[in-house]
């Protein structure tokens, strides 16, 4: 035998030396759910380790997950029921208590950043990411709703707009909106290709945002389809976004890295919600080992193609590199 593999895998010296795919706390974003009040840390029942904060607890725990080199968060609001309404009014009221902690957050800590969705779920009483007419989601007609609710953000400070509404013409929308209020230097991160997954149950638990009839087929991608995850990408890519998403990840590996083959602009992958229960899970009842779990799962995602990853691992994760 002339070639042995093996001989570069003899020391973890060499190991490292000829590791191929590096990830580390920089190309974490850490998901975080916000409720008004005070005093409130809530486990997410279907997400363990994972809670729906108060600001005032929020602030210690930013400031922790800081110093373990996690700059970037991904915020989302859980909304009294009371406070939904067909038009999602509240998503760009004044009194809106997450616009209020973005501010707050972006005062006390300057060198955050500050990551949102834009879409309707979090604050529709019909629970769909679009307005609902007669059991159908109308696309032109979202898209000035999600155009208030992208400048109410900015207004607060946040510097990355997530659209993960997945109406048609959104991006361009959106960036037009930013734009006439000067808010050029916000960022656009487009859930391009989003899929109607089965991984977003915990996600839907934690806010309370499920549909309250049918479900998203109609403006998230079907699971079959690789070619489409193209189309959304360059129409995105076009209308002004400044990074690519896909999500879920860990099923989708293969469009991550269709992606990365085929834009020049930074690629993400949101590991989301039921991807990460699985892992807690399974690790609660012994059957495999979390640190090691989530270490392979990031790492394929980043080998795929990611250039940064969404996760509910990311405190978990920036812990154990600091080991
Ligand atoms: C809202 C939104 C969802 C997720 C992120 N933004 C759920 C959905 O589309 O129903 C899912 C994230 C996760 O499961 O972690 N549009």
């Amino acid at each position: 035998m002339l070639q042995r593999p093996r001989r570069n895998r003899k020391s973890q010296a060499i190991r490292s030396m000829v590791e191929e795919t590096k990830i580390g706390t920089e190309h974490l974003i850490y998901p975080i759910f916000l409720k008004d009040g005070k005093g409130i840390k809530e486990e997410i029942h279907s997400l363990p380790k994972n809670y729906r904060w108060s600001l005032d607890q929020l602030l210690p725990e930013l400031e922790q997950c800081m110093k373990l080199g996690i700059f970037t968060y991904d915020l989302f609001p859980a909304v009294d029921e009371g406070l939904k309404d067909k038009i999602a009014t509240y998503s760009y009221a004044e009194e809106n208590f997450y616009l209020h902690a973005i501010r707050k957050i972006k005062e006390t800590f300057p060198e955050l950043v500050l990551m949102s969705d834009v879409a309707m779920d979090p604050y529709s009483s019909d629970g769909h990411d679009g307005l609902v007419e007669n059991g159908q989601i109308l696309n032109d007609e979202t898209l000035p709703i999600l155009n208030k609710m992208a400048v109410a953000q900015a207004q607060a400070g946040i510097d990355i707009i997530g659209p993960s509404d997945m109406m048609d013409g959104r991006v361009k929308s959106i960036r037009e909106a930013l734009d006439q209020h000067h808010f050029t230097d916000v960022s656009i991160m487009s859930y391009s290709a989003k899929y109607a997954s089965a991984f977003y149950g915990p996600f839907r638990d934690a806010l309370n945002s499920a549909p309250k009839s049918g479900d998203k087929k109609t403006y998230q991608m079907n699971p079959a389809n690789k070619r489409e995850a193209l189309i959304e990408a360059q129409l995105d890519m076009e209308e002004g976004a400044d990074f690519l998403m896909v999500k879920p990840a860990l099923c989708y590996l293969d469009v991550i890295h269709l992606l990365k083959e085929n834009f020049n602009i930074p690629i993400t992958a949101y590991n989301v919600s039921g991807e990460c229960a699985m892992v807690y899970a399974a690790a609660e009842k012994g059957w495999l080992n979390y640190d090691l779990a989530i270490s392979e799962m990031l790492l394929s995602m980043r080998r795929a193609g990611a250039d940064a990853i969404l996760t509910y691992f990311a405190k978990d994760f920036a812990t154990l590199l600091k080991k």
